[in-house]
């Protein structure tokens, strides 16, 4: 898997073609603004987009498939800020091409779960439905204008636009909710291809002993997905309770003007997940991996110590050396502060006797190495935590 990095800001015509031009994202929360050359530019609410413009721009598609992609970075959406509900917010994510198989949407629930398990959370659920391919969705629209337009005056004016616009997401309006689970699931909607894909996914999950509710009502809110959607729900946070979000956008590759792609991914939000961690009373360790502080003692002590650290960084450890002139004690609690594991001590004594003093910040055990071999003893013990 690699990293992929999208710039901050990209046209605004490429979150209206794949987020969907009558998405709430898209009508309601774009910072969206004119360059000096007046074309139109948005910071980017979401990270799948960019990532398909990055592959189709770049012929990713002659690296073959299938891809695997992670990303981490800022998204800007103009909401309404309340708890968990920011407008500069932080996305990990995952995404994966190329693959059609139920396999993949297996493959990418248990990455989301892994990674929510991984950090100690527990009170979560996973969401999951199915709403189709453009061609069994076409049936599931017309039943659903049929039910809705029984209950046409009841809805809320959102709802009413959204009827004639974009009616999917008349599902999952949290003031018409009481007529959303009496309405009809997609999954009973669904065409032959479609329904086995879904059911083979199922049947992955449970083989795997991954949870997860059915959920009738989760379209989400981005027009570019297909077939599998899922939302991971925290029960310890308020209305803003979704921590990570995806499914399938089989579709978005050649709405953006490419082939035949089929793809995956989710999102999870940090900040949110940050709030989950807290509502859980879970304390992520601040490690710092492969982390040395070298404290000096004095000016040669200080060079000698610099040139180990130069040393070390050359062999791909992270290290600090002192450069406040702090006094011993106040060096070690530094380096605690910062999570350091182990502490390289150089003092006039040290140099004297051609030592390192090489100190367990942990246990509190220290040994004496001879100058000569200390770079690689230190990289042994450190590369190893
Ligand atoms: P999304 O559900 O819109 O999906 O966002 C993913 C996650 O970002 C949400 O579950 C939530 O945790 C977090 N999030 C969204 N808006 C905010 C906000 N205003 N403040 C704080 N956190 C927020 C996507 O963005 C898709 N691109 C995910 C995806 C990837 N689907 C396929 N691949």
């Amino acid at each position: 898997m690699e990293e992929i990095r999208t710039p901050i800001f990209e046209q605004t015509e490429l979150f209206v073609r794949s987020v969907g031009e009558e998405s709430d994202i898209v009508q309601k929360e774009m910072y969206t603004f004119e360059d000096k050359g007046g074309r139109s530019i948005t910071l980017r609410p979401e990270g799948t987009a960019p990532i398909v413009r990055a592959f189709l721009e770049n012929s990713f598609v002659n690296r073959g498939f299938q891809q695997r992609y992670y990303y981490i970075g800022p998204m800007f959406r103009y909401e309404k800020p309340q708890s968990g509900r920011l407008r500069q917010f932080h996305q990990v994510g995952f995404e994966i091409f190329g693959s059609e198989s139920p396999g993949a949407d297996l493959e990418t629930i248990l990455a989301v779960d892994n990674f929510l398990k991984r950090l100690g959370l527990t009170k979560y659920t996973i969401h999951l439905n199915s709403i189709g391919c453009p061609e069994c969705r076409k049936n599931y629209r017309e039943a659903l204008r049929e039910y809705y337009g029984k209950h046409l005056n009841d809805l809320c004016d959102d709802c009413k636009r959204r009827y004639e616009t974009n009616i999917l997401r008349l599902l999952d309006c949290k003031i018409d909710h009481e007529l959303a689970l009496n309405a009809p699931k997609s999954t009973d909607y669904l065409c032959e291809p479609c329904r086995e894909h879904y059911e083979k996914l199922k049947d992955y999950l449970n083989e795997f002993e991954i949870k997860y509710v059915e959920d009738h009502t989760l379209v989400r809110g981005l027009d570019y997905y297909t077939r599998t959607v899922f939302e991971v729900r925290h029960e310890g946070l308020g209305a803003q309770n979704a921590i990570a979000g995806g499914g399938r956008y089989d579709g978005l590759f050649s709405d953006l003007g490419g082939g035949t792609v089929p793809a995956l991914g989710f999102a999870g939000g940090i900040e949110r997940i940050v709030l989950a961690l807290k509502a859980e009373g879970i304390e992520v360790p601040r490690k710092n991996v492969h982390y040395i502080y070298v404290a000096t003692i004095g000016e040669d002590a200080f060079k000698e110590g610099m040139k180990l650290a130069m040393e070390l960084r050359k062999k791909g450890l992270n290290v600090d050396v002192d450069i406040m002139n702090r006094n011993l004690s106040g060096q070690l609690k530094h380096a605690d502060r910062l999570g350091a594991k182990y502490v390289v001590i150089v003092g006039d004594e040290e140099l004297e006797k051609g030592v390192v003093v090489l100190r367990n910040l942990e246990t509190g055990d220290q040994v004496e190495i001879d100058k000569e071999f200390a770079i690689e003893y230190i990289f042994e013990k450190a590369s190893k935590e």
